[in-house]
C-alpha cells in the first residue's frame, strides 16, 4: 500500500474499528443517504492525512463509517472533481483508502445530464459502462503492482452480477431504472448543444463531471463497482431552458430519496 494510504488508514483506525464492506460515494445533492447511517463515526477530510477538502456545492467533505441496516459501510459525503483543480491522484486517493479499509464493493453516485432523448429529469440510471473524455487517466504515472496491474482490463467495470442485483432491487421497490452509458466531461461549464449531440453520436446516455476516475481506480485495485446517475436535467439544447447548478441540486434533492431507498434495498443483497 502507498505510504499516504497507510497513514490515512491509521488515522481512521484511531477513531473506529469498523470494517466496511461497501463504500459509497455520494454525488451532488445526494448526501442524504448518509443520514441512514446509524450513529456514524464522522471524519472530516481535513482531519485525514492525504485527503484534500472538497469545494463543490452540495458536498460536505467528510467520511462516515457505520451501518446501514446490518451492512457496515463507509460513505464519502462529498467527492472531489477534476474541475476543482485537484490532481487525479488526489481524486482517487479515497478509493484506495476504502479498499485498504476492507471495502469489497464501491457504489458510485452522481448527478448527470440526460443525453438519451428518451430520458427525463428525475430519472435514475444504472451505469452499464462509461466513456472517459476527461483527457487524462487517473492511473498515469508509476504503477504500484501491489495495488493492481499496469494495464487493467476495463471490459466489466460495472460488475454485471451486481447490476443484476440492482435491477432486482429496483423492481422490488417499484423504482424504475434506466440503464446506460455515462460520459465524463471535465466541466465546469456545461456542454454546448453541439457537444451534447456529439456525445449522443458517441453512444452516451448521460453526461457528468465525475465518477469515471473513481471507477477506473476501483477496477484497477479489484473492487466490484455499481454506478448510479440521477438525471437532474437534460443536456444543453434538448429542452428549451438554460442549465443551472441550482436546478441540478433541486432535482437531486427531490429525487435523491428514491436513490437512497434503492441503495438501502441493494445493500443487504451484496
Ligand atoms: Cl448537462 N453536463 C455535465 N457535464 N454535468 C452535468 C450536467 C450536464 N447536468 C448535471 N451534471
Amino acid at each position: 500500500m502507498e505510504k499516504k494510504a497507510v497513514a490515512a488508514v491509521a488515522a481512521i483506525r484511531e477513531k473506529t474499528d469498523l470494517i466496511p464492506k461497501v463504500g459509497i460515494v455520494l454525488g451532488s445533492g445526494l448526501g442524504g443517504l448518509a443520514d441512514q447511517i446509524e450513529q456514524p463515526c464522522v471524519l472530516p477530510y481535513r482531519d485525514l492525512p492525504g485527503f484534500v477538502p472538497s469545494t463543490a456545492p452540495g458536498h460536505a467533505g467528510q467520511l462516515l463509517l457505520g451501518h446501514i441496516g446490518t451492512v457496515p459501510v463507509v460513505c464519502m459525503q462529498g467527492r472531489l472533481h477534476y474541475y476543482e483543480g485537484y490532481r487525479m491522484e488526489d481524486i482517487i486517493f479515497p478509493v484506495r483508502v476504502m479498499k485498504a479499509l476492507g471495502v469489497q464493493v464501491l457504489i458510485l453516485t452522481n448527478a448527470a445530464g440526460g443525453v438519451n432523448l428518451s430520458y427525463r429529469p428525475g430519472d435514475l440510471m444504472l451505469l452499464t459502462d462509461h466513456i472517459n473524455l476527461l483527457g487524462t487517466n487517473p492511473l498515469i504515472g508509476p504503477n504500484d503492482e501491489e495495488t493492481g496491474p499496469r494495464f487493467p482490463d476495463l471490459s466489466h467495470v460495472y460488475t454485471p452480477a451486481l447490476r443484476k442485483l440492482a435491477l432486482q432491487a429496483a423492481d422490488e421497490c417499484g423504482i424504475s431504472l434506466q440503464q446506460g452509458v455515462y460520459l465524463a466531461a471535465t466541466g465546469p461549464s456545461y456542454e454546448t448543444p453541439a457537444e451534447i449531440r456529439m456525445f449522443r453520436t458517441l453512444g452516451a446516455d448521460a453526461v457528468g463531471m465525475s465518477t469515471v476516475p473513481e471507477a477506473i481506480a476501483a477496477a484497477h485495485c479489484g473492487l466490484q463497482v455499481l454506478g448510479f446517475s440521477l438525471i437532474t436535467n437534460m443536456g444543453a439544447g434538448i429542452l428549451d431552458q438554460p442549465l443551472s447548478s441550482e436546478e441540478v441540486i433541486r432535482t437531486a434533492d427531490a429525487r435523491g430519496h428514491d436513490l437512497q431507498r434503492l441503495i438501502s434495498a441493494i445493500l443487504p443483497k451484496l
